[in-house]
């Protein structure tokens, strides 16, 4: 890699800043970026363009650019689109698998294969117990589906638990389960529930019509796997690591850049939002109350003094002067971007901060309600 000296960074953050390239098309519609970023609907998810500009205005081709808090992988994988190698980490199990699919290597034949034992899995769905649809946080399961879908949701649940559960739980059943974990809500006849909305489900109307999961989970694989097989031919695979970024430097060993966008403060119910996905990717219902102690988004609320840790685990995984890029929020009682950067000093020196309002353009997918403007901190380790 060709590291930025401090002046060239401050330089081309501050461009960055002042004219943001994202908001000039077609980088500025609102599905820029096609279905491989639109693989599973994510709340919280980056606008795809910002990262494809940050990735390109800020590392070289063949970097190793790490996000470790990836979400559903629009950064690392704007990161492999980009011939650099995208590496991702995340606790969400559900954020997990969908980067997984965008970053990993795997054969269309596996997903045949894994899709045969899925078929053969739904067909013993008679026997689940649906009154694991009783469970929900806005209204149950069970009003969200036709109970032959449900049976055959729970059976595929199953069988991905139990895949993970033997750790045979690999990158082609990642590819089948973010299809899943798309189609499971929405208001499109793709959608295995009745009407509700994509993101995050509520209030389900119309009728309980019985949706076929491998009909409709098969539409969906037809149209994804082609489009991920292409970006194998023509890119470096990354990796999709489940692992909390205090341990990063023992998951991904040394990197060029971390480019990232931790929660934004408002986001502190991010499992509420998410909490279907998060349910059939693999969270019990015991474990809404458990998990969410573990996220930023939770320890954020009472301090901001995780960053000092994400400081030092970040400087352990960087190189010498790697680049440190954090998109940040600002909500109307709070300026992450003022809290966090007297943290990242010991570790890095920042070289340009500075604001995007997001009150008048085109709001940009994360917690859109109540932040007011984006913050862009551009650092270096020392
Ligand atoms: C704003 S979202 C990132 C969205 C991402 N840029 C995308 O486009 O999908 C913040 C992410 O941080 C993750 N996260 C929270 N606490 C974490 C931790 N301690 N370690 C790793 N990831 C964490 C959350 O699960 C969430 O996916």
């Amino acid at each position: 890699m060709t590291l930025l000296d401090g002046a060239t960074m401050r330089t081309a953050a501050e461009a960055f800043v002042r004219f943001p390239p994202h908001r000039v098309a077609p980088y500025n519609k609102r599905n820029w970026g096609g279905t491989l970023h639109s693989l599973c609907s994510y709340q919280g998810k980056l606008k795809p363009s910002i990262a494809h500009f940050l990735v390109a205005q800020f590392t070289e081709p063949g970097d190793r650019v790490l996000d470790p808090m990836a979400g559903v992988g629009t950064i690392p994988l704007e990161a492999r689109l980009q011939r650099r190698i995208g590496l991702a980490g995340d606790l969400s199990p559900l954020a997990i698998a969908v980067s997984k699919a965008k970053l990993e290597p795997f054969t269309a034949e596996g997903v045949q294969t894994r899709m045969d034992a899925l078929r053969i899995a739904v067909s013993h769905a008679d026997s689940q117990d649906v009154s694991q649809g009783d469970f929900g946080l806005n209204g149950p399961i069970s009003g969200y589906f036709h109970p032959k879908t449900l049976r055959e949701i729970l059976a595929v649940r199953e069988h991905f638990a139990s895949r993970r559960m033997s750790g045979e739980f690999d990158t082609a059943d990642a590819v089948i389960l973010s299809a899943m974990l798309h189609i499971l809500h929405g208001n499109r006849p793709y959608a295995l529930s009745r009407r509700s909305h994509p993101i995050t489900p509520f209030a389900p109307s119309g009728d309980f019509e019985y949706r076929s999961v491998v009909e409709r989970l098969t539409n969906r694989i037809d149209k994804t796997v082609p489009l991920l097989a292409q970006l194998r031919e023509i890119t470096s695979p990354g990796s999709a690591i489940e692992a909390d970024f205090r341990s990063a430097n023992s998951t991904f060993g040394t990197v060029d850049a971390v480019i990232t966008s931790p929660p934004f403060a408002s986001s502190f119910r991010f499992w509420s939002t998410n909490w279907m996905r998060l349910w059939f990717a693999g969270w019990q219902p015991e474990d809404f109350k458990i998990e969410p102690s573990r996220y930023l988004e939770t320890e954020q609320r009472a301090t901001f003094a995780p960053y000092s840790e994400f400081a030092h685990s970040m400087a352990s995984v960087l190189k010498p002067s790697g680049t440190l890029i954090l998109h940040l929020g600002e909500t109307a009682r709070e300026n992450m971007a003022a809290e966090i950067a007297p943290l990242l000093e010991p570790y890095f020196q920042v070289h340009s901060v500075g604001r995007e309002s997001v009150a008048t353009g085109e709001s940009h997918g994360v917690d859109k309600g109540a932040t007011v403007a984006h913050w862009y901190l551009f650092a270096s380790r020392r």
